[in-house]
């Protein structure tokens, strides 16, 4: 009788290299690995040998890079989704798409288990565990790095072993997570949420001391929410958000610092680098400032933060997320025009925009001639619009 398999979310590093001979062993499944490329990844073939030579039955790998672009990051966008009004969730919205695709692969050789390589103190296990639920409930998800209790060097040892070498060090002191919408960068030194990070923590951005000493401009054309060119060349999704990120990046743009909330209810101190989505969300937010009406736009900042927060929760494929996502589309029909952004070492700054669906009336704003705005108008609105805490002054300051 065929053992039964399990579908390993992979990612060719130590624990998930680690885990192919743990399940095998303590559970005597075969073990298929699936690889998700959501960008950044290199040798993704070498990866997948990886994965054999650990013992895996099949090694499959997705290049899942436009669909994360277009299904997720660009969902997060025009939302505006900054989690803690810093952090553009890079990692957060990876793990849905990740899910997915264990559970395609996973009904596509017959396996009855997902298992993945999360830690017990992270949000992404909740993640995934929780999109897998939704996506197929039959599903069962196993986290076996939460219960095995080795540490790095130990894994290292476990593979060696059992004949496997892979060419990992035990030096890494961080850990990181990386693809087309960011990078973050945990442990190591920067458990001590006093001391700064390290340059060496850094790879997609530039010190800010070390950056160019002129200013860089860059113009990003949007299409109903959506950026669909740089500097006037149309430019496709996976294209742009690479182009964006490194040329911000370049400038010393993009690094965040912060001690942000898990779900799994503890501070933890987070390095990130996003140059390419700070820029991107900047851009489009100043484009919502030009062509959404007022009341749409300040009811959108509580759906965007609600929306932001089920991403974090790893709540993407819920029924609330889905009603919030037809808001947000709605909301974006107008949403199409350029804005200018200007980097100077470090900072990213917008400095001008524009579009066919402006709001902006020169003869409403203008304070020089040719001004239409109903000056006598002003007077008897502020007349009424005053009056209800005018009456309740009166009242208690004893003048009526
Ligand atoms: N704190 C971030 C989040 O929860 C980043 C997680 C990074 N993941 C990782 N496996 N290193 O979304």
């Amino acid at each position: 009788m065929s053992k039964e398999k399990c579908v390993l979310a992979y990612s060719g590093g130590l624990d998930t290299s680690a885990l192919i001979p743990y399940m095998m062993e303590k559970y005597g499944y075969e073990i298929v690995t699936v690889l998700v490329d959501v960008g950044h990844m290199k040798d993704v073939e070498g990866l997948r040998q990886r994965a054999l030579t650990a013992g895996a039955v099949e090694s499959v790998v997705v290049d899942a890079k436009e669909e994360f672009v277009t299904g997720y990051a660009f969902e997060a966008l025009k939302a505006n989704a900054l989690y803690e009004n810093k952090y553009p969730l890079h990692s957060a919205l990876s793990r849905p798409l990740i899910a997915k695709k264990m559970v395609e692969t996973a009904h596509k050789y017959g396996a009855k288990t997902v298992a993945h390589g999360c830690t017990a103190k992270g949000n992404d296990q909740v993640r995934i565990d929780v999109s897998v639920r939704c996506l197929d409930p039959s599903v069962k998800v196993l986290g076996p790095a939460r219960e095995w209790g080795m540490t790095r060097p130990e894994l290292l040892d476990y593979l060696a072993a059992r004949g496997i070498n892979l060419p990992l060090t035990k030096k890494n002191p961080y850990s990181i997570d990386e693809n087309l919408w960011g990078r973050a960068i945990e442990c190591g030194e920067l458990e001590d949420p006093w001391t700064a990070a390290p340059s060496d923590a850094f790879a997609f951005t530039t010190n800010p001391e070390d950056a160019p000493d002129e200013a860089v401009e860059l113009v990003v054309g949007f299409s109903q929410g959506i950026p669909v060119s740089l500097d006037g060349q149309p430019m496709g999704p996976v294209e742009l958000v690479e182009k964006i990120d490194s040329t911000a990046g370049a400038t010393g743009f993009g690094r965040i610092d912060m001690v942000e909330n898990r779900r799994v209810g503890i501070k933890s101190r987070e390095v990130y680098e996003a140059a390419g989505p700070l820029s991107l969300i900047m851009a489009h937010s100043a484009l919502e400032d030009l062509t959404l009406t007022r009341e749409l736009q300040h009811y959108k900042y509580s759906v965007g933060q609600r929306m932001t927060e089920l991403i974090y929760d790893g709540l993407w494929f819920s029924p609330l997320a889905d009603c919030l996502r037809v808001f947000i589309d709605e909301s974006q029909k107008h949403v199409s025009g350029d804005v200018r952004l200007r980097y100077y070492k470090g900072t990213c700054n917008v400095v001008g925009r524009r579009s066919p669906n402006s709001l902006y009336v020169d003869a409403l704003a203008t304070y020089g001639s040719g001004d239409t705005f109903s000056h006598q108008s002003a007077v008897g609105f502020i007349e009424l619009w005053g009056l209800p805490v005018e009456v309740y002054a009166r009242r208690h300051q004893g003048l009526m």
